[in-house]
């Protein structure tokens, strides 16, 4: 098949061909330090533009921004009606930068501009349109009181619930755009103001976002951004005493230290870490459907998802076909630069994550483990991983219980239904699982007693606005998406009259 690589887009051009700046206030500017960082193209390690290295006094003048917008500006004034049409103006821009995030995704992150373009984009477009929706429908309830105390006494008490505050977000580099969505969307549509925190490694989409939501017309120091590495804007913005919650999304290290950042003014915090997802096959699964679905469980987006199916758990008698489809499916994912037409998967978005994810597969060699695919770096240039899948595993191995954020599955066969349970539970992490059988009760049997917050029965990934998203165990507090995010957006004040 003939490779063609994606045109940049004139629009795009340009954006990339200056420094960018950050978003205080809605104005753009430097850092004050005026020292900028690179970001690059995964896929061949060249530079791809400059951005600003925010440091605690742009985070200050962030929060400070978003304050005087929270408290004094006109979003205050704005009715719920009128923060759902600045959100769905939005998502409209957004959709007519289409081909621009997607590209910018995968040049900044390394995935397939295919995959920008039919997924991230377009879901987080439709989850801003979603939260727009939201706004206007963010209610409190009415309580008969008894007070036995005051016999006779009438009491009209209802709930009320209001923005917490300025809210600090801390973004991840898996999805660029979409994980800037997740966060903006349920913060804006109950009328919080934000202060958001891109990753180092993928700044670029979310300053166009900026862009759009200047143009769009929200109000000056209702969406702040502001570029920075982890341990200087991250932090500080965490530990900032004037932000009222902290959302954060990445590494269950990271989000421990979050934690402790967030003591000082007992801020309010929700977190969406790691998983260790397992994938659960029994011997009556429709194995034309369950190997291509597990094998993408793991293999979508190079294995840089927070939910990938990366513990393989299959029925004895199965296992073998079960595997061998797998590593055949993996065979067949042609590598290659996000950019180009044909490429099914990128790079890893950096070296380090690429060393990484080669340190896990070399650890669990040594631990006895064995490849039946993949295992190496492929090519020279850019940090690209073939799609591997270990066998030989054991529950103890690191391969098994960590992370690995790459495009790597462990598979392990069982011989019960109890045997599988355990191991599927065996974890740290409780962030998703899948099931696959033709069982119907089995099916929800097995759902109820996974410790996952989303259990995906004969698919795996499939994600929707109105779908709450996060984790039980060490895989977070809290939940994305849906009507669970608008909740933690939002304080609740009961009100009480004596009549
Ligand atoms: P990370 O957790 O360091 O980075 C995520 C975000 O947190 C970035 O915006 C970063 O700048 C920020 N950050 C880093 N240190 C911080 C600090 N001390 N205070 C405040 N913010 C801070 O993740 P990293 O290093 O990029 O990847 C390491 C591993 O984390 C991956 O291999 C993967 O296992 C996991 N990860 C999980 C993600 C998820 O979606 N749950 C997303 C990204 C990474
Ligand atoms: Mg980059």
């Amino acid at each position: 098949m003939s490779t063609a690589t994606t045109e940049i887009t004139p629009i795009l051009q340009s954006f990339l061909s200056s420094s960018r700046k950050i978003l205080i206030d809605g104005k753009w500017d430097d850092a004050l330090s005026e020292q900028t960082f690179p970001t690059f193209n995964p896929a061949t390690g060249d530079v791809l533009c400059q951005v600003p290295d925010g440091q605690k006094e742009d985070i200050d003048r962030a929060v400070k921004a978003a304050r005087h917008a929270f408290e004094h500006g006109p979003w205050q004034t704005l009715t719920p009606s009128e923060r759902g049409k600045l959100l769905w103006k939005l998502a409209d821009l957004m959709e007519q930068r289409t081909e621009e995030f997607a590209q910018l995704d995968s040049l900044d992150n390394g995935k397939p501009v295919t995959l920008a373009r039919g997924g991230d984009v377009p879901m987080a477009i439709d989850f801003i349109r979603y939260m727009a929706g939201w706004s206007t429908k963010i209610e409190g309830t009415t309580i008969p009181l008894s007070v036995p105390y005051a016999p006779g006494a009438q009491f009209h008490a209802y709930t009320l619930r209001e923005p917490i505050g300025v809210v600090g977000q801390i973004i991840p580099w898996n999805f660029p755009l979409l994980m800037a969505a997740w966060k903006i969307g349920p913060a804006l549509a109950v009328g919080c103001t934000v202060v958001l925190k891109p990753a180092e490694q993928t700044p670029l989409s979310a300053l166009m976002l900026g862009e759009l939501a200047c143009e769009a017309g929200f109000p000056d120091g209702v969406l702040n951004i502001v570029t920075g590495f982890g341990e200087t804007a991250g932090a500080a913005l965490a530990a900032h005493p004037d932000v009222d919650k902290v959302a954060f999304t990445g590494s269950t290290e990271v989000g421990r230290s979050i934690v402790h950042a967030a003591a000082g003014n007992l801020k309010k915090v929700t977190l969406e870490l790691g998983g260790k997802s397992p994938c659960v096959v029994l011997p009556d699964a429709d194995l034309t459907s369950a190997i291509p679905g597990v094998a993408n469980a793991i293999f979508f987006n190079q294995g840089e998802c927070c939910s990938a199916g990366s513990r393989l758990y299959v029925e004895k008698k199965i296992f073998d076909r079960v595997v061998a489809g797998v590593a055949d499916q993996a065979k067949q994912i042609r590598l290659g630069p996000g950019m180009e037409t044909t490429t099914d998967m990128g790079p890893l978005v950096s070296d380090e994550q690429q060393q990484r994810v080669l340190g896990y597969v070399e650890s669990g060699m040594n631990e006895g483990a064995q490849t039946v695919v993949g295992g190496n770096r492929y090519g020279d240039r850019g940090y690209f991983v073939e799609p591997t899948v270990l066998v030989n595993t054991t529950q103890h191995m690191k391969v098994v219980q960590e992370e690995i954020f790459g495009p790597v599955v462990c598979a392990e066969p069982f011989t019960d239904l109890e045997e599988a349970l355990g191991k599927a539970n065996d974890s740290m992490y409780g962030l998703a699982a899948s099931v696959w059988t033709r069982d119907v009760s089995q099916a929800h049997r097995l759902a109820a007693r996974l410790r996952a917050g989303l259990v995906w029965i004969n698919c795996h990934n499939i994600m929707d606005a109105a779908l709450p998203f996060g984790g039980y165990k060490q895989s977070g507090w809290g939940r994305e998406m849906a009507n669970e995010a608008i909740d933690l957006y939002t304080e609740v004040k009961a009100v009480c009259a004596q009549l």
